[in-house]
């Protein structure tokens, strides 16, 4: 199928800039919200993301009415759904209210009409049960801000059709982003991955063997990374993190219990760059650094890069993506300099297992050797 028209529902941060790049890229958009009020601030930042575009030389005027033309807005769903190929749900983070708005386009799409959602933690295929086209029923995870990040992780349902991936993967490459494609599990890959190297560098630090500022240079310094986790969670907000990691803990188990450092901080309101506070303090107050533990900096930074790799590789144990589309995605949605599969072969796979198999030893079942390493 050609998708010409897409319906976007939710006109908030992540909807806005999924609406921006489809009409940026020749679709046909019809972009709601719940008021009339709120659809037009999505304009808004439209309009805005259009004006950076002239302004940068990036899109000529032309183009900019260009863009402007194929949208459309409103209130209703249904009436934005009725004459779509694709409808991309970008509303807020919650299974009922995006169940009965699936149940809602269902009854108003056409039978041809694929339906995908942005959620970034809820399971894909409860999301389909809403629904009577389980199988045109896909996850389409952009990440923010839209028209910047490069990755889209196309989330495959059980039920999913060959047909369905196609169409999603053939929007997403005509919107210029770079597909990887998971199945439906906890996370996808990029949270999956991210959020054990995230719990790790806490773990360290709560465990005495590092500074924040040591584990955050470690990262930067010896591991490349464009910033350390400390920073980075500050950055991304702590809340966010939280959460993530919080998904990750109630559907997998204890090995994602968010470390209470990050849970005091969040419950204190301390969520990061946003707050003035977070892992550092901003905003013109001062920290005295803690003094340096002396730790080793090649150590931590192999200890917390190997919780990104030892993941990865239950990623493709289990069968939920493959070696390229995890590289990928890590590269493209969290910045790693080298996927985790590339860092894996630098390392040599003996050298993983046996840097797995200390850690396993000395802190249990949350350290076990993938099986592909065994
Ligand atoms: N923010 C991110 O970095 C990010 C990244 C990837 C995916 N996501 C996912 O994208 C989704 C949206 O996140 P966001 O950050 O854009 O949230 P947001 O709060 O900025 O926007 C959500 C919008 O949905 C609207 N909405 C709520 N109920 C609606 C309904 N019934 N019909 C139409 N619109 C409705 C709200 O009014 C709001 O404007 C979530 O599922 C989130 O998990 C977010």
């Amino acid at each position: 199928m050609d998708v010409k028209k897409i319906a976007v529902i939710g006109s908030g941060l992540m909807g806005a800039g999924i609406a921006y790049v489809s009409a940026w890229n020749g679709f046909e958009v019809h972009m709601t919200d719940i008021s009339q009020e709120l659809v037009e601030a999505g304009m808004e930042r439209i309009r805005n993301d259009v004006m950076t575009g002239i302004d940068k030389g990036k899109m000529s005027m032309t183009e900019a009415e260009g863009l402007m033309s194929r949208l459309k807005y409103g209130t209703s769903a249904e009436e934005a759904a009725k004459d779509a190929d694709l409808v991309i749900e970008a509303i807020f983070e919650n299974m009922e209210v995006k169940k009965e708005v699936f149940a809602k386009i269902d009854a108003a799409a056409p039978e041809h009409t694929i339906l995908a959602t942005n959620t970034s933690s809820l399971s894909i295929d409860e999301l389909a049960s809403a629904t009577n086209r389980p199988e045109r029923f896909v996850g389409m995870h952009y990440f923010s801000p839209v028209a910047a990040m490069k990755l889209l992780e196309i989330v495959l349902g059980e039920k999913t059709s060959e047909g369905t991936l196609a169409v999603a993967k053939a929007v997403g490459e005509k919107q210029k982003k770079t597909c990887v494609t998971a199945k439906n599990s906890p996370g996808f890959i990029v949270n999956r991955i991210l959020m054990p190297t995230m719990r790790e560098a806490i773990m360290l630090y709560e465990r005495g063997v590092a500074t924040k500022e040591e584990i955050d240079t470690a990262m930067t310094s010896i591991a490349g990374m464009p910033a350390g986790p400390f920073t980075l969670g500050d950055f991304v907000g702590l809340d966010i993190a939280f959460n993530a990691m919080s998904t990750l803990y109630r559907e997998i188990g204890d090995c994602f219990t968010p470390p209470d450092t990050l849970k005091n901080l969040v419950e204190s309101g301390a969520i990061g760059t946003k707050a003035k506070k977070g892992f550092y303090l901003y905003g013109g107050e001062e920290e005295e650094p803690e003094p340096p533990k002396g730790a080793d900096l090649e150590e931590v930074a192999q200890t917390i890069s190997i919780m990104g790799i030892r993941e990865a590789m239950l990623l493709v144990d289990e069968g939920i993506a493959d070696r390229e589309d995890i590289d990928l995605a890590m590269k493209l949605g969290a910045a790693f300099p080298q996927g985790p599969f590339e860092q894996a072969e630098k390392i040599g796979m003996d050298k993983c297992r046996e840097i797995i198999t200390k850690l396993y030893e000395e802190h249990g079942e949350c350290y076990s050797v993938p099986k592909m390493l065994q």
